[in-house]
């Protein structure tokens, strides 16, 4: 330890047995949620791919590049699906070697290569899955059809697509077919705001065009990640969809929620995002509960250093040190979320330009803070905004059942 104490005197901290003592760390939402009985959930098959148990990383641009996917699998021994971030269709064509480097998959991801792409044209998405499927053995192909950026909705991407039915089918059929054995799954939002819903014929036309599952993440483009996610969406698709399974996303913070969405709607798989943000080992807690074991104890922050630690080295390795300890900045405050004391230390944490910088500020910490439950539902990047007005092309809405072409925009990033 430095002279300074980084965190403020003792008897401010939170008492470490306190949590140690009442068993498995839970928010009170959580409280008396049981883990999964024998049998409970069955394994999720997207066409020759079986996961179990039924957990998916969603995709998160910026975020689940290679060295992120690393490390939520090696927190779950590779049991679970981990998705890229969006990958532009038109950039991937054109070679460019950001999307390039975006799309490649690390040593340890070969026997389960899941891409997400976007687009807005059914020629070019497919041109990108022949080479996605023929030229990289990708094994899982997500569509993006949810992205509620103002700049990808105003170019009628993303969430806007499902609006326009026939565009949504013409692509998913593009996909599909260019992917042959390789499963294609779509992923979508409830619609554009609650006066115009499309994710009950987003589900039909997955269905019938060929998906091998959907994926709703129940708010509206309009909501953006405001409010909390409407689950009983999750459990009217599932009704409606009865062919490929229907996976749920929005609001698992806790591996404990993610059985209260399985319960609570039916679905088969579940989708999980800003809840493993900073928090990788989320994915080994999934796997427990989901699994009826109970999860392994919360990290201390000494585990979570550590953790941060790695995710720096693979950062570093995968891009390069200036540019990988460029990307950690985000990841920093994430990690250090809700422990006392720490936050002081992020704008050093953001000027870190190399390992040994980051080793030399992470060193003082004191690595004996129990985990904070306050950190577990603590909110993580996307502010509570909503949009008031989802921007969309001009005439978008009139005449939405006809058929539509659009221009592939170059490169997009998501949200
Ligand atoms: C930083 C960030 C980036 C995202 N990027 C994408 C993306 O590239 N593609 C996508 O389909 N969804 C993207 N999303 C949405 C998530 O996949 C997910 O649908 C959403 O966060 C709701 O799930 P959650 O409540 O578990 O976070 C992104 C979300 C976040 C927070």
């Amino acid at each position: 330890m430095s002279g300074t104490d980084p965190i403020g005197p003792i008897e401010d901290r939170p008492n470490p047995v306190r949590q140690i003592s009442d068993g498995p760390l839970r928010s009170e939402l959580n409280r008396d949620i049981p883990v999964a009985r024998p049998f409970e959930f069955a394994p999720l098959r997207i066409g020759p791919l079986t996961i179990d148990p039924p957990v998916v990383l969603a995709p998160m641009a910026g975020v689940t590049n290679a060295p992120f996917r690393s490390l939520c699998r090696r927190f779950s021994k590779s049991r679970c699906l981990y998705v890229s971030e969006m990958i532009t269709a038109r950039a991937f064509i054109e070679g460019h070697s950001r999307t390039l480097k975006l799309a490649s998959f690390g040593a340890d991801e070969q026997d389960k290569k899941s891409i997400q792409l976007y687009g807005t044209h059914p020629e070019t998405l497919a041109q990108a899955t022949k080479i996605l499927v023929e030229d990289w053995g990708v094994h899982h192909i997500d569509m993006n059809f949810g992205c509620p950026v103002r700049k990808v909705t105003a170019s009628g991407g993303g969430a806007a697509i499902p609006v326009r039915p026939k565009l949504l089918a013409s692509i998913v059929r593009a996909v599909v077919k260019s992917a042959g054995a390789v499963p294609v799954t779509i992923k979508f939002r409830k619609g554009i705001d609650d006066s115009l819903l499309t994710y009950l014929d987003a589900g039909r036309i997955g269905e019938q065009e060929g998906a091998r599952a959907v994926a709703l993440h129940a708010r509206t483009a309009a909501q953006l990640y405001s409010g909390t996610a409407d689950w009983a969406a999750i459990a009217t698709l599932k009704q409606h969809v009865k062919s490929i399974p229907v996976l749920g996303n929005g609001d698992i913070f806790e591996c404990w929620d993610a059985l209260r969405m399985l319960r609570e709607t039916g679905c088969d798989g579940v989708v999980v995002g800003r809840g493993c943000l900073g928090r990788p080992w989320l994915f080994g807690e999934l796997v427990a509960v989901l699994t009826g074991e109970a999860p392994p104890p919360p990290p201390n922050l000494g585990i979570v250093l550590d953790t941060l630690r790695e995710h720096a080295s693979l950062l570093a390795e995968f891009f390069g040190e200036p540019l990988g300890m460029q990307q950690l900045r985000k990841f920093t405050g994430w990690y250090l979320k809700g422990f006392p004391g720490c936050k002081r230390q992020l704008p050093a944490l953001h000027l870190v330009k190399t390992l040994a910088d980051l080793d030399l500020l992470l060193t003082d910490l004191p690595r004996d803070l129990p985990y904070p439950e306050i950190a577990l539902r603590a909110r993580r990047c996307k502010d509570g905004r909503a949009q008031e007005k989802v921007a969309l092309p001009a005439g978008f809405l009139d005449c939405r059942f006809d058929e539509l072409q659009i221009q592939d925009p170059i490169e997009m990033d998501g949200g």
